[in-house]
């Protein structure tokens, strides 16, 4: 029976871009929703900005413009870490949409039917400069421990007392630098103390399955402590960027209360793009509600969080997963220790994303366990493993088969019995568990003990022996062909964590996309694959020294390679004004196509979608540098505006841009553009 998910990860606050724990979050949800996809389930895998709170609203201000404007060019940026990661999710929204606003509401409006609100009047520090009351990170004094100054309003940074905000001595705002007074205020309570509360999530929260076995017991610790459960406090004072209570002016919700209805929000905007029913999606009891979160968040993913689904009437989760922090090197990642890595700049040097997913993956586990960012030990999964173990079956075999074979593949094995590659195909159930029950590193693991029983089988038959006599040709094309069903079994094992690598596999082979259910239908007899071409790059393990570097380059180095450069440069064109260079339509162009032309030795065909709603045709002058696969699916630039020109093999409508040395002959070498993760097609280039 196919499986109706509805998975999510935590929502980023928006006040600032993603750092490499957003993506490793990110990253483990999306390998799991593909595994889910490609099981046969429906998956409506969502994210949103978290964009309320005090925080924002103050950078904001800082900034000089609106909490909504600041927190929309956050969420300008989110594109391209998305992307650039292969992460994908069906729909990114914010929690300040409108159908979180209503979300929220109808939730507490129920909720307080219910009779789970409450209400009382309490005191708390209040900055008479700003006119606001102070949350507990906006007051600092000195410690009432140990007297160390500047600490923070609810703990010590230097001897670790704990304590309220009211105790620290000299307190001062953050803000302003003015004494805090004490005033009093109605604040706005959901009734968590409540007996049925208590009881619901007793059941709810060690039911088994349901939470891992460490956030199970912590839940059981926080619902049997000696006080139990307090009511928590869900409003706040204007000034607020927040949702307003109803009925109540002046008060907000607190960010936690409406931040996870966005959950709820996103999905409900993407169905509404998608023409779905939200409602009925909900009501279904069939559907299930995913959570992926870290270990900070657990309290209000597994207490605040399923009791106010609960009694305002609305579904409850079914899972909360949660994750530990990663770290790099052993230490909290850190700007000022040189060790924040910030993920755009690992994209920007060139590494490539398939290698974080594969690092993430090898290392991530059910547990609720830290995770290191290691370079030596990435350098050695890498390139040991994906690429030693993996790749290294592709190159050995691919080509045999393509300059001996024609690429034609023979399958007379398939039908005898074949011990080889029964034992592989016997590997994926487990391999498929472990993807479901989160286990990342041991599926990884058991995919790999099969990649080197499969090189084993290469070392044992020395395919370039074979290759030294023609004949062995049959047994050749024998033994090639079973490495490369061995190889698409494999690519199966890998593509919940590797979709980019598998999309090119996919290609080459000249297969539909796989699935789990692949594994056990081998490529048929004389089934025809495309040239090999290289499918991944080691790590060098230099790049390391770029990616924690500042990001600035040093201004001597750039100057010495211009000077060096301008030397061999061809030389500059005429001078020319902005309004000559607006002449030329420069778009982001998506080749959809790509193949040789009969009778060119120069030329490719390209099909380009310019967002125009139909394709171009295109020929390009870069078939001694490219094989047609290996551009299909790239975004590049083209000249939209030139005009058709028609060429022997029919009409060209634009032109590609790509880079070459002045003097080709001597220098050759041909460099199509790429554009950057994020941009579509159609946008202009200027
Ligand atoms: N806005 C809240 C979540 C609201 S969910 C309804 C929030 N935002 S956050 O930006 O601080 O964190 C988002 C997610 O990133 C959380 O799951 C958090 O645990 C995770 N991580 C933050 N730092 C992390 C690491 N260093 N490592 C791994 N995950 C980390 O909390
Ligand atoms: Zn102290």
């Amino acid at each position: 029976m196919t499986r109706k998910l509805f998975v999510t990860t935590a929502l980023p606050y928006a006040n600032a871009p993603f750092h490499l724990g957003h993506i490793m979050e990110y990253i483990q949800a999306d390998i799991w929703v593909r595994h889910q996809r490609m099981s046969g389930n429906e998956v409506h895998f969502v994210g949103a900005d978290d964009a309320h709170g005090a925080p924002i609203m103050i950078a904001a201000e800082k900034a000089g413009i609106t909490p909504q404007e600041f927190v929309a060019q956050i969420a300008a940026g989110r594109k391209q870490y998305l992307d650039g990661f292969h992460i994908q999710f069906d729909n990114w929204h914010s929690t300040d949409g409108a159908e979180n606003h209503a979300l929220s509401q109808d939730i507490y409006r129920k909720l307080k039917a219910a009779g789970f609100i409450t209400s009382k009047t309490i005191e708390q520090f209040y900055d008479p400069v700003k006119n606001m009351f102070l949350p507990d990170r906006y007051i600092k004094g000195e410690c009432p421990k140990c007297g160390a100054k500047d600490q923070y309003g609810d703990s010590c940074e230097v001897c670790s007392a704990v304590y309220a905000p009211t105790e620290v001595v000299n307190p001062y705002s953050v803000l302003t630098g003015a004494t805090p007074v004490m005033k009093s205020s109605e604040h706005f309570f959901f009734k968590l103390s409540d007996q049925q509360c208590v009881d619901f999530l007793r059941g709810w929260a060690l039911q088994d399955n349901r939470l891992q076995s460490e956030v199970a017991n912590k839940c059981k610790e926080w619902l049997e402590g000696e006080d139990g459960l307090g009511d928590w406090d869900i409003s706040r004072d204007a000034p607020y960027f927040g949702i307003e209570i109803p009925d109540q002016p002046g008060k907000y919700f607190y960010v936690w209360l409406d931040a996870p209805v966005g959950y709820l929000a996103s999905l409900k905007n993407y169905f509404g793009k998608t023409g779905r029913d939200f409602d009925a999606f909900m009501a279904d009891p069939s559907t299930e509600q995913i959570h992926f979160i870290g270990k900070d968040i657990t309290y209000f993913h597994t207490l605040f969080w399923p009791a106010m689904l609960k009694f305002s009437g609305y579904k409850t989760p079914d899972n909360v997963y949660a994750h530990g922090f990663v770290t790099v090197s052993g230490e909290k990642m850190s700007k000022s220790r040189g060790t924040g890595i910030s993920p755009l700049r690992y994209l920007e040097i060139g590494m490539n994303p398939e290698w974080l997913r594969y690092y993430f993956a090898a290392k991530l586990n059910a547990k609720v366990e830290d995770l290191d960012l290691n370079p030596d030990d990435f350098v050695a999964r890498v390139n040991s493993d994906l690429i030693g173990k993996y790749i290294n079956i592709a190159s050995r075999a691919a080509g045999f088969i393509s300059k001996r074979f024609n690429g034609v593949i023979s399958t007379a094995w398939a039908t005898s019995d074949d011990a080889f590659l029964a034992n592989l195909r016997n590997a994926a159930p487990e391999i498929q568990a472990l993807f479901e029950a989160r286990e990342y590193g041991k599926a990884l693991r058991a995919a790999m003990e099969q990649a080197d029983l499969v090189n084993a089988y290469v070392d044992a038959n020395k395919p370039w022996e074979l290759a030294k006599k023609p004949e062995n040709d049959a047994k050749l094309q024998e033994v090639c062909s079973r490495l490369l069903e061995a190889f698409r079994i494999l690519t199966i094992f890998l593509k919940p964590v590797l979709p980019q690598l598998t999309t090119q596999v996919e290609a080459q082979l000249n297969l539909a996309p796989l699935q789990w259910a692949d594994v056990t239908t081998p490529m048929p007899d004389q089934h025809v694959i495309h040239p090999y071409t290289h499918l991944m790059q080691r790590v060098d393990p230099l790049i390391f020294d770029q990616l924690f570097d500042a990001p600035t380059a040093a201004p001597a180095a750039v100057a010495d390679a211009a000077s060096t450069a301008t030397s061999t440069i061809e030389p500059l064109a005429e001078e020319i004004k902005i309004d000559d260079f607006a002449k030329v339509d420069l778009r982001i162009a998506k080749i959809v196509h790509c193949e040789h032309v009969d009778g060119s030795d120069k030329l490719l065909r390209l099909t380009l979608d310019v967002g125009e709603g139909k394709t171009r045709n295109v020929f390009s002058g870069i078939k001694s540098a490219y094989q047609p696969e290996q551009l299909i699916g790239k975004f590049t630039v083209m000249v939209a505006n030139l005009a058709p020109r028609k060429m022997k093999f029919g009409m060209s409508e634009g032109m590609v841009l790509a880079a070459s040395a002045a003097d080709e002959k001597a220098n050759p070498g041909l460099y199509i553009l790429e554009a950057w993760p994020g941009a579509q097609p159609g946008m202009r280039v200027r």
